[in-house]
């Protein structure tokens, strides 16, 4: 598939493709209940739950594995879950399996079916910083949501609440996305895992080190997977480095984002994984 970054879809065709392989390689099925909790609480800690209930229905955008729908689904009415990669959402699907009140789309976000207007939530995690019109994304998701609906939204962080040297971390791992996502696949999936064991496990596991000697660990890089199992290091390491369009934002640009797509009572997570946002649609 090639890219084309003016597509009506908003969407980059070999991004969607390498992520139907990356859920077909990490299905996140062997993630204990317990760890899978425990990143859910990270996104949807600040999400208004008392605004939902058992005949609430909603969306699920670039619902990946559906490893957040098998979460939501149990509370909701229905739960749309949307992906415009097949492999992606077969995976979503044998995973959801048990919950019928879950159903899916293989569309685009800017393609998306769901009526204007007729959703009661919505959520949308690690989605739209991989799609050529971020804005255009936001306000696809506003459009099809009630007025008073919440919706939580997660997008990569440009570093605006870390020092220099970690930008400068980062702008030295990016010449590495940037020549790791282009291999083919096989191969991008191979150096993914080099560093998976090389780099974010050791550096994670010294983090939490450090933490248990009692020290301060919010800036050193990786810390956030300090207690997370391997296996989740291994699938964001193929996430990270293989994965060619990746944006990022500071906390002020998806505030004016989400306010210009109609989004009200905008409040953020204080704490990892940065930027996950929610906002009611005004
Ligand atoms: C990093 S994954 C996140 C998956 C899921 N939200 C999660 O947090 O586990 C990004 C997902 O976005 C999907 N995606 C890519 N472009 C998209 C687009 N234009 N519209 C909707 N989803 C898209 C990919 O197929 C992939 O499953």
């Amino acid at each position: 598939m090639k890219k084309d970054a003016t597509d009506k879809n908003n969407m980059d065709s070999r991004v969607v493709e390498d992520f139907g392989r990356e859920w077909q390689a990490f299905n996140q099925n062997e993630i204990a209940d317990e760890a899978l909790l425990s990143a859910f609480s990270q996104y949807f800690d600040i999400f208004p739950f008392e605004k939902i209930n058992q005949s609430s229905v909603g969306f699920d955008m670039g619902c990946g594995s559906g490893r957040w729908a098998k979460l939501i689904a149990p509370r909701v009415g229905r739960l749309n879950c949307v992906d415009p990669s097949e492999l992606a959402l077969a995976e979503a699907k044998n995973k959801l399996q048990g919950f019928p009140n879950c159903h899916f789309e293989c569309a685009s976000v800017a393609g998306a079916s769901l009526p204007q207007e007729s959703q009661d939530f919505g959520y949308c995690l690690g989605v739209l910083h991989h799609i050529p019109d971020t804005l255009a994304g936001i306000k696809s998701c506003s459009e099809k949501l009630k007025h008073g609906a919440p919706f939580l939204l997660y997008l990569y962080y440009r570093f605006d609440n870390k020092p220099a040297w970690y930008r400068l971390i980062w702008a030295l791992s990016d010449v590495l996305r940037q020549m790791v996502s282009r291999m083919p696949f096989g191969l991008k999936h191979f150096v993914s895992q080099l560093i998976a064991f090389s780099i974010y496990w050791p550096l994670s596991r010294m983090a939490l080190a450090f933490e248990k000697a009692g020290f301060k660990v919010t800036n050193f890089p990786l810390s956030d997977y300090r207690t997370k199992p391997l296996y989740f290091l291994k699938t964001d390491a193929l996430d990270r480095f293989g994965t060619r369009l990746e944006k990022r934002f500071t906390r002020k640009e998806i505030t004016q984002m989400l306010g210009e797509a109609g989004f009200v009572d905008i409040k953020f997570s204080e704490s990892a994984p940065y930027w996950v946002a929610v906002g009611i649609r005004g």
